[in-house]
């Protein structure tokens, strides 16, 4: 009996990028009929509400808005697993509405998400790109005591902007440098405090006493344009700003402002408000570092992100309580999962 192939699920799933194929895999061997949209680009807004038509079950990722017109064209469906950890692509008030549970992926791209934002820190920092790309086009003719002087790093002020899993983990990536860390965040943090002897202080507070600012907070309506002209204003024209989590929660053209005029000293993003556009102007400065939304793109990591999502969607397809559930409250409304 125990060696009898397990009984598939009669369950439909759209799985709406390429994802790892282990988590493909798992999804495979749980439900009849798993279709993965294969292409380099995410589906069109078109292809979407087509493809979420009768589905069971969908993993999706950021590219996507989950929004009431695709929940109400996925009508039916039992859960909606989000291949990352924030989830602001996705109505989830109206998912709950719909007695839809959804998830996301915490605690697995912590490390890789730090790293990032140190690369970053570091990158414009000793101006890394700006020097590759001097040296690859054939300019580096002789050393100069003069090139591409930097600011230095060690025992400069670290100032965490959201001080959950990842802006904790970047905090402490800093020991070895030995910064002093501000942090803010509307909750205390003990282990920043033991460890660090870090400080809970005011934004505008952090903005004026930092020389490196990273952004670690989810895109909330109170998080966007958190950094706009007067927190720009208020920091360092040494300074430097590093963005890894949503790209609306700075006012962009704000920032291209702040960098053409030297306000501040440079930046270095991964996330952009208006995802893939960047503002005018962003691509032409060179002190920024700009990257296409990679924080927690390691082989381990993106693994790991695709089995939780797959583990958290064939729970809900069996009409279990997902692990990450990020609406807990819609197992309070009664809900019914045929076999
Ligand atoms: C990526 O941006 C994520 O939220 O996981």
């Amino acid at each position: 009996m125990g060696n009898r192939p397990r009984r598939k699920m009669k369950r439909s799933v759209l799985v709406t990028r390429e994802i790892p194929r282990e988590a493909v895999e798992l999804l495979r061997g749980n439900c009849e009929t798993v279709e993965v949209h294969r292409a380099e680009r995410p589906l069109t807004r078109q292809e979407l509400l087509e493809k979420v038509r009768g589905r069971d079950g969908i993993l999706c990722c950021l590219t996507e808005r989950i929004d009431s017109e695709v929940l109400d064209a996925a009508r039916g469906v039992k859960g909606i697993a989000n291949l990352a950890v924030g989830y602001d692509n996705i109505d989830v008030r109206g998912a709950t509405e719909r007695g839809v549970p959804v998830s996301n992926t915490p605690g697995v791209l912590t490390d890789a998400t730090a790293d990032r934002a140190w690369a970053l820190l570091l990158s414009v920092a000793r101006r890394v790109v700006e020097a590759d790309r001097f040296t690859r086009g054939g300019r580096f003719q002789a050393w100069g005591p003069m090139m591409f002087l930097g600011a230095d790093v060690a025992k400069k002020t670290l100032g965490i902007i959201g001080a959950g899993r990842i802006g904790t983990a970047v905090a402490l990536r800093s020991r070895g440098f030995e910064m002093k860390v501000l942090y803010n965040d509307p909750a205390p943090n003990p282990v920043l405090e033991e460890q660090l002897s870090a400080r809970r202080v005011g934004l505008d507070e952090l903005l004026r006493e930092s020389d490196f600012v990273s952004i670690h907070v989810s895109l909330t309506p109170e998080t966007r344009h958190l950094i706009g002209d007067r927190e720009l204003r208020l920091m360092k024209s040494s300074a430097c700003l590093m963005n890894t989590s949503r790209g609306p929660v700075i006012d962009e053209k704000a920032l291209v402002e702040a960098l053409e005029k030297r306000q501040i000293a440079g930046a270095g993003l991964d996330v952009y408000e208006d995802e893939p556009c960047l503002t005018r102007g962003l691509a032409k400065l060179d002190n920024v570092v700009l990257l296409p939304h990679i924080g927690s793109a390691t082989v381990a990591t993106r693994t790991k992100m695709a089995m939780m999502a797959a583990e958290n969607l064939v729970a809900m397809l069996k009409g279990e309580r997902a692990p990450n559930c990020v609406n807990p409250e819609v197992y309070h409304r009664s809900r019914q999962v045929e076999p």
